[in-house]
């Protein structure tokens, strides 16, 4: 029987969203008692879906397309206009794969291999100042490295500001006003310089290395094999830098996780699987991805409801991840659940679900999970430091968040 999907009373609830931040789809997934439940949201009608179930529904491209699903202020702050999220069928194909193809493991490894240089010329100059900021120095160790690895030049002046345009363009895309203006801004410079990268690698007058990143992206094409504007190749290339740059923000949680349960530093130097376990509880319990969006590919019915043609859907992706139906005590910072939890694509999405190349999840699981594990092992063996009193508090209203503090550092000293 056709079942009618629970409505939110709300006329409109694109205020509580902003109000209410991370957990506004899971905070009506408990009131309702539904995985699935309706809103209107900026005018429209919107459907919300929560649970593993639903997320399987949400990445099969049968019923779903990304193109007109995520709004322009987030194109033109987060991915870039036209960026490969908005894509769907060949065209999609085509710009993922260039993706995928830079995430092999010789080329996941070469870019840990700078990395490591990277933390380790951090934790010296680090250990001639006061106290430090982990976050900002994160953001800097990591745009270095993915900017050397992607074949980007970048002058030892430059990596503190590019770093944190590439940060101020994650941090606009639930913000509005000034926050969503500077995000704005960060990204026109951002594409401007890479853009002029891309004309002088089609020119040949900059020389790349072949299969990096900065030449995958000149030489991509559409699904029609033309080469795409050299605006859209810089806006693909600042999709793999960017978000590289924006791991500090697990970084920056995983330290705070460290500090507040010292009790697991002995087991990650103990145990090489441990150290796996707790970057992926930080993953799981610290937000980031709050929910994401797809339209109605054609009209269907689930569980006794109808999607319309061309319905915003939005998927919950933090309240997956704090629902004790998935994670038993959900709040608790546990990383050996991580031992014995069975995994599939869609009860674990802090990245996106599904697969990776057929779908949209995350082209950067793989090194977001490596690099976290490296920092997790460097902060706890590499150096030496202490914390001073600071506000660790994070904002769940606030979408992204962050520690309040950005977790200040003092008397850090190399160990090795
Ligand atoms: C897509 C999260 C790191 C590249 C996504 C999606 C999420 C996500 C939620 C959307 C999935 C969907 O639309 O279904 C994150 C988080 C990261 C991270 C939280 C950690 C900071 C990375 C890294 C890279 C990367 C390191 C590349 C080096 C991409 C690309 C897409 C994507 C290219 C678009 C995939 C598509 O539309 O097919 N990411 N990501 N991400 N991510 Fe990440």
């Amino acid at each position: 029987a056709m079942q009618t999907i629970p409505r939110d009373p709300s006329l409109d609830s694109t205020l509580d969203v902003v109000r209410e931040g991370f957990p506004f789809i899971w905070n009506r997934v408990r009131n309702l008692h539904s995985d699935i439940f309706q809103i209107r949201l900026m005018g429209q009608r919107a459907i919300c879906l929560h649970g593993p179930e639903a997320a399987e529904l949400f990445y099969d491209p049968a019923y779903f397309v990304r193109t007109g699903a995520v709004p322009r202020r987030v194109q033109t702050t987060l991915m870039g206009l036209d960026a490969v999220q908005t894509h769907d069928g060949a065209e999609h194909r085509c710009r993922k794969d260039a993706f995928m193809a830079l995430m092999t493991p010789q080329s996941r490894g070469r870019l840990m291999r700078l990395l490591a240089r990277e933390w380790q010329a951090a934790a010296e100059y680090w250990a001639g100042q006061e106290e430090i900021v982990l976050f900002d120095e994160a953001q800097e160790v990591l745009c270095r490295a993915a900017c050397a690895w992607a074949g980007v030049p970048l002058p030892d002046e430059d990596a503190r500001r590019r770093a944190r345009d590439f940060g101020l363009m994650v941090d606009a895309f639930g913000g509005a006003g000034p926050r969503h203006w500077r995000g704005k801004r960060a990204r026109t410079r951002t594409e401007d310089w890479m853009e002029g990268l891309i004309k002088q690698i089609r020119k040949g007058r900059l020389e790349v290395a072949a299969g990096s990143p900065a030449d995958v992206m000149a030489g991509l094409g559409d699904a029609d094999g033309e080469l795409l504007s050299a605006r859209m190749a810089a806006i693909e290339l600042i999709n793999v830098v960017r978000p590289i740059v924006a791991i500090a923000t697990y970084i920056t949680f995983a330290a705070v996780a460290l500090h507040e349960y010292p009790a697991y530093k002995g087991l990650l130097r103990a145990d090489e699987e441990y150290t796996e376990y707790f970057v992926q509880e930080v993953r799981r319990d610290f937000p980031f991805a709050p929910f994401l969006g797809a339209r109605v590919r054609q009209d269907f019915t689930w569980r006794g409801c109808r999607f319309d043609k061309g319905t915003l859907v939005l998927l919950d992706v933090y309240g997956l991840n704090h629902d004790p139906r998935v994670w038993p005590e959900p709040n608790v910072f546990w990383p050996d659940r991580f031992r014995h939890q069975a995994i599939s694509p869609y009860n674990f999405i802090p990245q996106g679900g599904g697969y990776y190349d057929t779908g949209h999840r995350c082209a950067g699981e793989w090194i977001t999970i490596e690099t976290l594990k490296q920092a997790v092992t460097f902060l706890n063996t590499g150096i030496r430091y202490e914390v001073p009193a600071q506000d660790l508090r994070y904002d769940l209203t606030r979408m992204p968040t962050l520690p309040a503090s950005g977790f200040v550092m003092r008397q850090v000293r190399p160990t090795g």
